[in-house]
C-alpha cells in the first residue's frame, strides 16, 4: 500500500457497533474481494473490498473475518484469516502480511491462516444460531458473477441448512454512512491531494494539449502523494465532449475558446474524494461560459446550505431544482411559460441538468446508504449540479464534497479554487 498506516482505532471501533446490532448468537462472516481476472494470466490491480476494509483495515486479498461475539470459546469470538505466504510467494508477489502485522493493522488478537478457516468454523458454527453474510446490497447494483461472500453462503446453506441466514447489509448501510473523525481526516486528505492536482494543472493548461496530457499530470500528482489512484475513471471532457456525463476517452485536443470540464479525484487509503470544476482552455472566460459558470456556482452554494442533518433526499433534490429552474430562465435556456405549464414529474430543467445534485461519499465514491433515511449528522455527501447545452457545444459542473456537522455542514473542498476569478488569476498567475 502507498498510504501511511491508518489508525486501527477505526476498525476496532467499526466492529464494536457492527457485532452491536448483531441478534444474540451470531457469526459473521466476510471475505476480500476476489482477484478479477484481465487477460491471460493476468489479474487487475487488486481493490479491497469496503466492508472488509471497514471492519479490518486489512488491504489484502483472500482474507476472511470471522465475528462471532457470544462464542462460548472467547478465542473465536473475533478471528482473521489470512493467505499464509512462502518463499514463492515472496519472490513472486512480495510481501504479506505478517500476524504481527495483521494483529497491528486490525486490532484483531486472534489470526490464523486461511487453510484452518473450514476446520474452525466447523468447530463453532453449530453453537450459533444465526449466520450474517454480506451481500452486496447497493441499489445500483446487480451482479452477473457470484463473488466471495455469495458463494460462502451457497455452501454454507446446503452444509448447515437450519441456520438462519440474516444480512449484513442492512446493518452497514446504516453503519458506514455516519463517519468517525478518522474517516474524516482520510476523506479530508483525498481532498488535499485532488486540490494540490487541480492547481497543478490550472498551470500547465493551454491550447493544443490533448486530455490525456492533463490526465497524466494528475495521476503524477496523486501517485507524488501516496493516493492509490483515481477514486474513479477520470472525466477530462473539452468542448462538447463534457456533454457525455460519462466520458472518459480524454483523447481529443483541448481547444482555444473551449472550456474543459474536469471530474477526478484521488483514492487515499480507500477513501474517496469526488471533484468537479470547469476551466477555460486559455485562461479566460467567455461572457456566456461565465454566466452559465456563475449560474452553477450559485445553485452549487444554495444547494450546499440544504445539506443539513434532517434533509429528505427527495425533498432536498426538488429544491436543488426549483433553484436550477429559476437559473436556467436567467440564462434563457428555459421560459417562465412553459415552466408554469410543465408537469411536475417530468419537469423541463431536467433536460439540461439531469442527473441527481447529491450522493454520499466514502469507502465507495457512490457510497452505501439509504436513500430514504434523512441526512444525519457525520453524512459526507458530494454537491454537483450541473448545466449541460449540447447545442452551445459545453457544460459546467461544479462539485464539492460536505460534512454535516452538529454545527452546521463543512465543505471539504473549500480551499479548492472555485471562483471563476480565482481560477481564471491561477491559470495566468
Ligand atoms: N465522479 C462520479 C460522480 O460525480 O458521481
Ligand atoms: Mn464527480
Ligand atoms: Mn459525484
Amino acid at each position: 500500500m502507498k498510504y501511511l498506516p491508518v489508525n486501527n482505532e477505526l476498525f476496532t471501533l467499526n466492529r464494536k457497533n457492527f457485532v452491536s446490532r448483531l441478534k444474540s448468537c451470531s457469526i459473521a462472516i466476510f471475505h476480500s474481494n476476489d482477484e478479477f481476472p484481465r487477460n491471460g494470466d493476468q489479474t487487475f490491480l487488486f481493490k479491497q473490498n469496503p466492508d472488509f476494509f471497514y471492519l479490518t483495515g486489512i488491504d489484502q486479498e483472500q482474507s476472511i473475518l470471522l465475528l462471532f461475539p457470544d462464542c462460548p470459546n472467547s478465542l473465536y469470538k473475533e478471528v482473521l484469516f489470512l493467505r499464509q505466504t512462502n518463499e514463492q510467494i515472496a519472490i513472486w508477489e512480495g510481501h504479506k502480511y505478517t500476524k504481527e502485522e495483521a494483529r497491528k493493522s486490525s486490532g484483531i488478537k486472534t489470526i490464523y491462516w486461511l487453510n484452518e478457516f473450514d476446520i474452525i468454523l466447523h468447530t463453532i458454527i453449530n453453537y450459533a444460531e444465526n449466520i450474517y453474510i454480506n451481500t452486496n446490497e447497493n441499489d445500483r447494483y446487480s451482479h452477473t458473477v457470484p463473488y466471495r461472500d455469495l458463494r460462502l453462503f451457497e455452501s454454507l446453506r446446503s452444509k448447515y441448512p437450519l441456520h438462519h441466514y440474516e444480512r449484513s447489509a442492512l446493518i452497514l448501510r446504516d453503519l458506514r454512512v455516519v463517519k468517525s473523525p478518522i474517516e474524516v481526516k482520510l476523506t479530508k486528505k483525498a481532498c488535499e491531494i485532488t486540490r494540490d492536482a487541480f492547481i497543478r494543472v490550472l498551470k500547465f493548461i493551454k491550447p493544443g494539449l490533448a486530455e490525456y496530457e492533463i490526465e497524466a499530470e494528475i495521476t503524477h500528482e496523486f501517485l507524488k502523494q501516496r493516493a492509490t489512484g483515481h477514486a474513479y475513471s477520470p472525466i477530462i471532457a473539452s468542448g462538447n465532449n463534457a456533454n457525455v456525463l460519462h466520458y472518459t476517452d480524454n483523447n481529443q485536443v483541448c481547444k482555444d475558446g473551449d472550456v474543459i470540464l474536469f471530474d477526478f479525484a484521488a483514492e487515499y487509503a480507500n477513501y474517496n474524494a469526488d471533484m468537479s470544476r470547469t476551466v477555460p482552455v486559455n485562461g479566460r472566460y467567455t461572457k456566456r461560459q461565465r454566466d452559465v459558470y456563475n449560474a452553477v456556482l450559485r445553485v452549487m452554494r444554495a444547494a450546499t446550505k440544504l445539506i443539513v442533518a434532517g434533509a429528505i433526499w427527495n425533498d432536498y433534490h426538488d429544491e436543488v431544482g426549483k433553484i436550477m429552474t429559476e437559473e436556467l430562465i436567467g440564462l434563457g435556456l428555459l421560459n417562465k411559460q412553459d415552466v408554469a405549464k410543465q408537469d411536475p414529474k417530468m419537469p423541463l430543467y431536467k433536460k439540461y441538468f439531469m442527473h441527481g445534485t447529491s450522493h454520499h461519499l466514502g469507502l465507495d465514491v457512490h457510497d452505501f446508504a439509504s436513500r430514504y433515511k434523512p441526512f444525519e449528522v457525520g453524512n459526507i455527501l458530494t454537491c454537483e449540479p450541473g448545466i449541460y447545452i449540447p447545442e452551445e457545444g459545453f457544460a459546467v459542473r461544479i462539485e464539492n464534497d460536505i460534512l454535516i456537522t452538529n454545527d452546521g455542514n463543512i465543505d471539504l473542498m473549500a480551499d479548492i479554487p472555485v471562483e471563476a476569478d480565482h481560477i481564471e488569476e491561477i491559470m495566468n498567475g
